[in-house]
């Protein structure tokens, strides 16, 4: 029988990867003042994604996770904001017209601030700093100021979360998510990609079953999904005395939820058994999520979803797997299996990201998109083979036309990622590789479908 849970039952748990703030003070006053402030997402919002989840992991539709590595105070800007949720808008409409299946689309928006480091300090020409940890604890620059970590970030990291959520907001149901407006969503720069030809092509048919449709009397008006979307934030709950501060007991059912997010998921690093943040995330009533890599063992699993989903909710777990493109094939069927034989009920979701991080010959951390796309050709292949079904996606990725990750149609190069290199932590898919993804994955997606529905 697991111990009594409340919002702080973690920090009697093994945390790692949190900073430490030298002034107690200053601490527990952010923390006290965000406990007042209100909450950024409702209760019942997040029961509306596991619902949808639920769907996702009976096989009845596709999620689609993605935004940045880490949000920064220097990126926010409306233009991004949009940019990056119109490529998610894109994504799910290519996704949905070749599979025919609802899609469910999260943003790592809104409150991707928190990133796990692979060492403590980081050295430049002989010198030692803290590392950069997420622009709600250090600043990037390379100084020992900036490397402080300071509790009032995360005020700043709230108000910028609640000013880009409203936005999305706005954009999901104001009409600018619109099918109506599938043609407007196509980016300039994409012109020179062959999938955005491909993109209008298919917009053109979409127009035109909606033409049909309307003439058939059925518009925005009359159905409400076609004049806006369901648009769902997540972030990696990582900065627990943040997550605290915004959990809340729900009037309605008395379960506590964490408001910073609809969806929280726990990172590959912090996911071990007894952890502080599997503490955390046990006691919330939000879908979460948990990052799986090479690491984590079968039998390790099941303990974790026993004790993160012990009802066996469908749509409370999401597992994302993070192998790489070398390893998935080997890693990934024995977890599959546990989890079939144990008959949890998950939504699996392919990171084709974090296992796929390699060093340029120049010195920049990249991620070749032909490996991204590797990965997630054996995930099916693996979901395939175990009779299970592989889910969704999660994309680190950027409405903004930089380059980051080299391949893909428009191919950047080695020596083009120093043109525009702008992420504050791993490299992001720009928009035109994106869609790339988008559409080839579509076709996967459809593969599989279709072998489906033949052997039912
Ligand atoms: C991330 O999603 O940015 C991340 C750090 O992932 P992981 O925990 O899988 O390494
Ligand atoms: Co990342």
């Amino acid at each position: 029988m697991a111990a009594k849970w409340t919002p702080e039952s973690w920090r009697s748990h093994k945390g790692i990867q949190m900073p430490f703030y030298r002034d107690a003070e200053a601490l527990a006053s952010v923390e006290s003042q965000l406990s007042q402030f209100p909450p950024l997402v409702f209760a019942g919002e997040a029961r509306h994604l596991k619902a949808d989840l639920a769907k996702v992991s009976a096989g009845e539709a596709f999620l689609l996770q993605g935004g940045d590595c880490a949000e920064s105070f220097a990126e926010f800007h409306p233009n991004n904001i949009r940019d990056t949720f119109r490529v998610l808008l894109q994504m799910a409409v290519v996704l949905t017209f070749a599979s025919k299946l609802p899609v469910v689309k999260v943003g790592r928006m809104a409150g991707q601030f928190a990133k796990p480091r692979s060492a403590d300090t980081e050295t430049i020409g002989g010198v030692e700093l803290p590392s950069y940890r997420g622009d709600n604890v250090n600043d990037i620059a390379f100084t020992a100021e900036a490397r402080e970590p300071d509790p009032s970030r995360m005020v700043r990291a709230y108000n910028q979360s609640a000013a880009t959520l409203n936005l999305l907001r706005a954009f999901s149901t104001g009409g600018y998510a619109s099918l109506d407006r599938v043609h407007g969503w196509m980016l300039d720069f994409m012109g020179r990609s062959p999938w955005a030809a491909k993109f209008e092509a298919m917009a053109d048919q979409i127009g035109q079953a909606l033409d049909f449709m309307r003439a058939c009397g059925l518009d925005a008006d009359t159905v409400p999904q076609l004049g806006g979307t369901s648009f769902y934030t997540s972030h990696e709950a990582l900065l627990l005395p943040f997550e605290q501060a915004l959990t809340r007991q729900d009037s309605l059912t008395g379960d506590w939820y964490d408001t910073s997010a609809h969806m929280l998921w726990i990172g590959d690093r912090t996911r071990f058994e007894g952890s502080a943040h599997v503490e955390y995330l046990r006691g919330i009533g939000n879908p979460i999520g948990m990052k799986c890599g090479p690491s984590l063992e079968p039998d390790a699993l099941i303990r974790l979803l026993d004790v993160l989903n012990p009802s066996r909710e469908a749509g409370r777990i999401t597992l994302i797997t993070r192998y790489g493109h070398d390893k998935i094939e080997a890693g990934l069927p024995k977890l599959v299996r546990a989890v079939l034989r144990e008959g949890h009920p998950v939504v699996w979701s392919c990171d084709p990201m974090h296992g796929n991080v390699i060093k340029a010959a120049n010195g920049y951390k990249t991620r070749p998109f032909d490996r991204i796309l590797a990965e997630v050709r054996g995930f099916f292949a693996v979901h395939r083979a175990e009779g299970s079904f592989g889910g969704g996606i999660h994309a680190e990725m950027t409405g903004q036309n930089v380059t980051e990750c080299t391949g893909g149609a428009v191919a950047i190069t080695d020596e083009g990622l120093a043109d525009r290199y702008h992420t504050h932590c791993d490299p992001r898919l720009n928009a035109a590789q994106s869609l790339e993804l988008a559409f080839l994955l579509a076709e996967m997606l459809n593969e599989e479908l279709k072998e489906r529905r033949a052997a039912a």
